[in-house]
């Protein structure tokens, strides 16, 4: 078990970290698990489980309402979890931390709510062609209501670069800039820090989507100076169902509600009401409790291992999987040379993606086949799917060897 590591360890026998996720011993199809599909979800440590049934079992009820001492656990729970979020961004205070579903919630309470009180029609707002549609769709309903403009920063090719040649006439234009860190496509690691200070140069709000990087890589808010971050419980071995927004306190206090409801509230009338402070005011209703609870011990396991050590296992096993898909003939790679994140994108020349995504699942082998939730870069880069290994600190160096071996049959049936 990895509880009690010292967070500047670096650990060597990654297969122990193994045995603190249940489903990573189980068989599929017969065959041991061998799961790649972290950019679309991570597994559960038993401390992220345990700390879910913990709360049902022991301190279950509504939070912020009741005088009872159940109510006073849950509220604490919750709370709780709050100022460890806070602690694993350096948010400057604990209110800059909201509680959503997850980055797409996320994104979609800073376009409705920031984009309510801030884009007029003509206004321009910047994104990347590399953004998952988490982080183009709420863009474009909210651009579409108001009369604004969608403007991208280029991907320059199957290298999966950003051309930052034109930047500074971009954000000239732009009120807002809102980019992912890692791509969960190609697997480039944006200049987060860059970008946030260029967007800040030029008075543009940037919005950071770091639903690939907040369980890979130490991020913090007050380093890079973003105005926004969104990022996902269950990316980072905590439960679906809660995410976060971190948010400047100066932007979310002027900020408009969300969504309107019990908890968001100071005083209700029949005609109107007053709103809660931050968070609250962009909290309505009841919260996801548990998923708080599972975050708290996700993070306190994720930090016991070591964001850093993480961060070089996950690129260790991704480049060691681009070196041996080079040796195989036919093969077209995405993604940048150097600095590539946990991601490995790739399409075989007479195999569709589609079927070697089947040929692994037969052999327990989990990748994720398709368009990713990213269809207009994939229009850009000419192909319709690619196949995607993306990895995380269990994954394994054999792991890789199975699912090179599996590619080489593929390839040997379809040439
Ligand atoms: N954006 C998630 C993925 O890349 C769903 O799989």
């Amino acid at each position: 078990m990895t509880q009690g590591l010292d967070p500047t360890e670096k650990i060597k026998d990654w297969k122990s970290i193994r045995d603190d996720f249940p489903i990573l011993n189980k068989e599929i199809n017969g065959h041991q698990l061998v799961y790649l599909d972290n950019a679309a979800s991570s597994q559960k440590p038993q401390v992220v489980i345990d700390a879910i049934r913990k709360h049902y079992e022991d301190n279950n009820a509504n939070v912020h309402r009741g005088i009872h001492e159940l109510s006073n656990r849950a509220t604490e729970t919750y709370e709780a979890s709050r100022r460890r979020v806070a602690k694993y961004l350096n948010a400057a205070r604990p209110e800059e931390v909201i509680f959503t579903r997850g980055t797409t919630e996320s994104i979609n309470l800073v376009a409705h709510s920031w984009g309510q009180s801030n884009i007029c029609a003509g206004d321009t707002i910047l994104l990347t062609e590399m953004e998952h549609h988490s982080n183009l769709v709420p863009w474009q309903i909210m651009a579409k209501r108001i009369g604004a403009k969608l403007e991208f920063i280029s991907v320059t090719g199957d290298d999966g670069l950003l051309d930052l040649t034109d930047l500074d006439e971009k954000l000239d234009r732009a009120k807002i800039l809102a980019f992912t860190h890692f791509s969960n496509t190609l697997g480039s690691i944006n200049p987060v820090k860059e970008l946030c200070q260029r967007a800040r140069k030029a008075e543009v709000v940037s919005l950071v989507d770091a639903a690939q990087s907040a369980g890979h890589t130490t991020i913090d808010v007050q380093e890079i100076d973003c105005d926004f971050l969104a990022f996902s419980g269950h990316k980072i071995c905590g439960p679906t169902g809660i995410g976060v927004l971190y948010g400047k306190k100066e932007q979310l206090e002027e900020m408009p509600p969300y969504q309107g409801g019990g908890e968001m509230i100071s005083k209700v009338e029949y005609l109107e009401s007053t709103f809660n402070v931050i968070p609250h005011k962009f909290e309505a209703g009841t919260p996801n409790i548990a998923g708080a609870a599972g975050l708290h011990t996700a993070i306190d396991y994720i930090d016991r291992i070591g964001l850093s050590a993480i961060f070089k296992h996950d690129q260790h096993l991704a480049n060691q999987t681009v070196k041996r898909l080079q040796e195989i003939d036919g093969i077209r790679i995405f993604g940048p040379d150097n600095q590539r994140s946990a991601v490995v994108s790739f399409v075989l020349q007479d195999a569709h993606a589609l079927d070697l995504a089947t040929m692994a699942d037969q052999k327990g082998i989990a990748i994720r086949a398709g368009h990713h939730c990213n269809q207009p870069l994939l229009t850009k880069l000419g192909v319709p799917s690619t196949a995607r290994a993306s990895f995380n600190f269990y994954n394994t160096e054999s792991e890789v060897d199975r699912f090179i071996e599996v590619i080489q049959q593929v390839q040997k049936m379809f040439v």
